[in-house]
C-alpha cells in the first residue's frame, strides 16, 4: 500500500481523505511548534536558540558576517510600515544589533532584549564605537519578561528577527502584542535553509546517518498566527552570509568543536568531507548559509 517496498501506488479513499482534513482542521498548531522546538533541542544534547548563540566564537563570526549589512537589514521595515518619526522600537533576541544599530538612527528609542551575555558584549560594542544613546538593552529571555515591570511603556514597533528560540509561539506573540501600540513583527526561515544540508552531511561522515530535528518553520508559524485570529501580511526574501575561514585546518577546528569530533579518525573525516561542501575563494575557505525568509506583520488591531 505505501509504495515504497512494492513499487505500488498509495490508494487514498474519499473517506481517508477527508478524516485527514479533519485531523489537519482540529491540529492545534501551537502545539506542533512546541512539540518540534522541544524535539529540537533534545536532538542538540539540550542546547537550544539561546544556549547556541551564548558562544563567543558563534556571536563574533555572526558581527562579522553582518558587517556592511547596515542599511539593507531595515529596508525592509522601512518599505512595509508607515515608520514616521519619532518611533520607538522593541527588538526581542537583538543579538549583535543588526536591528537594533541602524534602527537607532531613526528612532527616537530602541530597546534590545537579549539574553546572550555573547552576543551582548558585541552590541555594546557597537552602541560604544558609534557612540549610540538611545539603545537600551535588557538581559532577558523574552519568556522571562514581564509587562510592564520591565517593559513600562509599549512600542510602534515589536520585532522579533530570527529570534524566535520561544517554547511556547503562542505566549511569545501574546506579550509582543502586549508590548506594542502599532506594529508587530516576526522573521523566520521559510523551507530549508543551506546550512542544514551542509550540517547533515558532515554529521553522517563522522557518525553515520543524523537524527537531527530542525527548529518549526515559517509554515506553522502561519497557522499558530491563523488560529490566534491574526491575517498577517507576508513577504519572502532571501539571504546570503559568507563564514569565512582563513584555511581548511581552521574550518576543521570549527567543526571540530561544533560536533563534538575530537580524535585523530574524526579530524581525517572532516578534512576529507569540508573540501566537499565549504568553497575556495582566494586562498579563503568560505561557507555560505542561504535561506528563504519570510516576514510576518501586521497591525494591532
Ligand atoms: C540569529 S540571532 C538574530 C539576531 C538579530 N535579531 C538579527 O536579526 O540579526 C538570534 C538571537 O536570538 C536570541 N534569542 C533566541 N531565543 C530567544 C528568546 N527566547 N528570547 C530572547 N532572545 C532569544 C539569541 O540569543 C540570539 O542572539
Amino acid at each position: 500500500m505505501d509504495g515504497l517496498d512494492g513499487g505500488v501506488e498509495p490508494q487514498f479513499s474519499t473517506h481517508m481523505i477527508w478524516e485527514k482534513i479533519r485531523m489537519i482542521s482540529s491540529l492545534d498548531w501551537n502545539e506542533v511548534w512546541k512539540e518540534r522546538m522541544a524535539r529540537s533541542i533534545e536532538s542538540s544534547g539540550g542546547r537550544d536558540c539561546v544556549g547556541h548563540w551564548s558562544n563567543e566564537g558563534e556571536a563574533s563570526n555572526y558581527g562579522r558576517m553582518l558587517e556592511g549589512d547596515d542599511l539593507q537589514s531595515v529596508a525592509l521595515f522601512r518599505d512595509s510600515m508607515a515608520l514616521s518619526s519619532p518611533f520607538t522600537v522593541l527588538d526581542i533576541g537583538a543579538g549583535t544589533g543588526r536591528l537594533a544599530v541602524p534602527f537607532s538612527r531613526m528612532a527616537s528609542r530602541v530597546t534590545a532584549v537579549e539574553p546572550s551575555a555573547q552576543m551582548l558584549e558585541i552590541l555594546n560594542e557597537q552602541v560604544k564605537r558609534h557612540k549610540i544613546e538611545n539603545i537600551d538593552c535588557i538581559k532577558k529571555r523574552w519568556e522571562d519578561i514581564e509587562i510592564p515591570a520591565d517593559l513600562p511603556e509599549k512600542y510602534d514597533l515589536v520585532v522579533a528577527s530570527f529570534s524566535l528560540g520561544f517554547p511556547d509561539l503562542r505566549e511569545a506573540v501574546s506579550k509582543m502584542i502586549a508590548a506594542s501600540s502599532r506594529y508587530i513583527c516576526l522573521m523566520w526561515f521559510a523551507g530549508e535553509p543551506s546550512w542544514n544540508a551542509d550540517y547533515r552531511k558532515i554529521s553522517s561522515a563522522l557518525f553515520g546517518d543524523s537524527d537531527h530535528q530542525t527548529m518549526p518553520n515559517s509554515d506553522v508559524i502561519f497557522n499558530v498566527l491563523y488560529q490566534m485570529g491574526i491575517y498577517p501580511n507576508i513577504r519572502v526574501f532571501n539571504f546570503e552570509m559568507l563564514h569565512r575561514f582563513g584555511s581548511l585546518d581552521e574550518a576543521a577546528d570549527y567543526f571540530a568543536e561544533k560536533f563534538s569530533a575530537l580524535s585523530s579518525t574524526q579530524r581525517s573525516v572532516l578534512e576529507e568531507v569540508l573540501p566537499q561542501i565549504l568553497e575556495e575563494r582566494s586562498g579563503q575557505w568560505i561557507l555560505p548559509y542561504r535561506a528563504s525568509n519570510m516576514m510576518f506583520w501586521w497591525e494591532k488591531g
